[in-house]
């Protein structure tokens, strides 16, 4: 296994098997002779950190980007029923985008916890802590430079994965201890993306990863992700207060808005949840890495199956986006309800909720979190 450390602008271009995999077009895209590859490419600076897009294609053809800055995904370009290619993954030309003030996580590893802590405020061992706040008085997403926003060290492990590591600061953003954190990025050979994070601490932490992608199954053809039919496999969720913090209920879906154990039309319901959905459902899995949702559009016959080891999802759907972001591909503008995202995560704000399940993570512990995004066709 060859692998390799990436360090400064100079292109480097990356091929475990042969020289003429690197060099694919779109053409060689609709026949299924693809070899799986990595092609790196220079993307930019920042910080004086040069940022690298690794992108990955694997024997069907199908195709993903990510960046070390924010260990983002850039694109996801996957076939519809009439064979045809399209990019389903929101996102931006160029890394200027990705560090507008504004970017809305897009792609984006999330950390150190994932979602809401109220008023950023969380005890442990009897030690009040206070992480950065930067929404409506509370810390979301990580604070104000959360994962997804820090240059990452990079390496492909063969030629389908991308190695991403980061060591976070004692005290970083109000988080006690040092964490080193690792995810790997897989392209697998049956269309899935593999995300497997570990991480582990010197200090007794707190710990929430996920990933930030959002996604439109029609690339590009419909605005809105109104027609998109979701499924969710959970009985529960956890209802939110005006600043989305969980009031700690967890409320059973059925015969409301948030039940999703049937395949539904998002656009159905939507208008009956104030907001827009921003919640995170309890999964009925029990343990190890399961099917917890799918979302399919039915025009293009795109399906995302999503597979987690976490206990919650938050599924989001693009409540916020409003049409105002700059450099993103091919100029589209993300409207409101433009793209959803699915976030597999631990609760929201489960340092003060004893009820949730925790997210402690102590020195000698190994934090483990597995989620695929597998895509077919129906
Ligand atoms: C998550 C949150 C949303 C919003 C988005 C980013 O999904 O739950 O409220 O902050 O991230 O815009």
């Amino acid at each position: 296994m060859k692998k390799y450390l990436f360090s400064g602008l100079s292109l480097m271009v990356v091929c475990s098997i042969m020289q003429t995999a690197c060099s694919f077009n779109n053409s060689n895209k609709n026949s299924m002779d693809s070899t799986h590859a990595i092609i790196a490419k220079p993307f930019g600076e920042i910080e004086g950190k040069p940022v690298t897009e690794f992108t990955i294609t694997n024997k069907n053809g199908m195709q993903i980007g990510v960046i070390n800055y924010g260990g983002a995904l850039t694109k996801i370009i996957t076939q519809a029923k009439d064979s045809t290619w399209g990019d389903v993954l929101t996102g931006y030309e160029s890394l200027k985008g990705f560090t507008q003030t504004g970017n809305p996580y897009f792609g984006a590893l999330i950390g150190r916890y994932a979602n809401r802590l109220a008023k950023g405020t969380y005890t442990i061992d009897g030690v009040e802590y206070h992480a950065a706040l930067n929404n409506n008085g509370q810390s979301l997403h990580g604070g104000l430079k959360g994962f997804d926003k820090v240059v990452w060290d990079a390496k492909t492990i063969g030629d389908s994965s991308v190695q991403l590591n980061y060591s976070s600061k004692d005290g970083e953003e109000g988080y006690p201890g040092t964490l080193k954190v690792q995810v790997v990025y897989t392209l697998t050979s049956n269309n899935g993306i593999k995300m497997e994070y570990t991480a582990s601490t010197d200090k007794t932490t707190v710990i929430n990863l996920t990933n930030h992608a959002y996604f439109n199954l029609t690339a590009g053809k419909d605005s809105t992700i109104h027609n998109h039919v979701l499924q969710i496999h959970a009985d529960q969720y956890t209802p939110v207060n005006d600043v989305l913090i969980p009031t700690g209920q967890m409320l059973a879906v059925k015969g409301t808005p948030m039940d999703f154990n049937q395949p539904k039309r998002i656009g159905d319901d939507l208008d009956k949840v104030q907001g827009g959905y921003d919640h995170n459902w309890i999964l009925n899995k029990t343990e190890g890495l399961q099917e917890v949702a799918n979302v399919t559009d039915p025009e293009s016959g795109r399906v995302l199956t999503v597979f987690t080891t976490e206990p919650g999802l938050q599924f989001y759907s693009g409540n916020f986006l409003d049409g105002t972001l700059t450099d993103t591909k091919k100029g589209i503008k993300y409207i409101k309800h433009g793209a959803l995202t699915l976030e597999t995560q631990h609760f929201p704000d489960a340092p003060n909720q004893p009820s949730f399940p925790s997210t402690i993570l102590k020195p000698g512990e190994v934090y483990t979190q597995s989620t695929i995004y597998q895509f077919s066709i129906q």
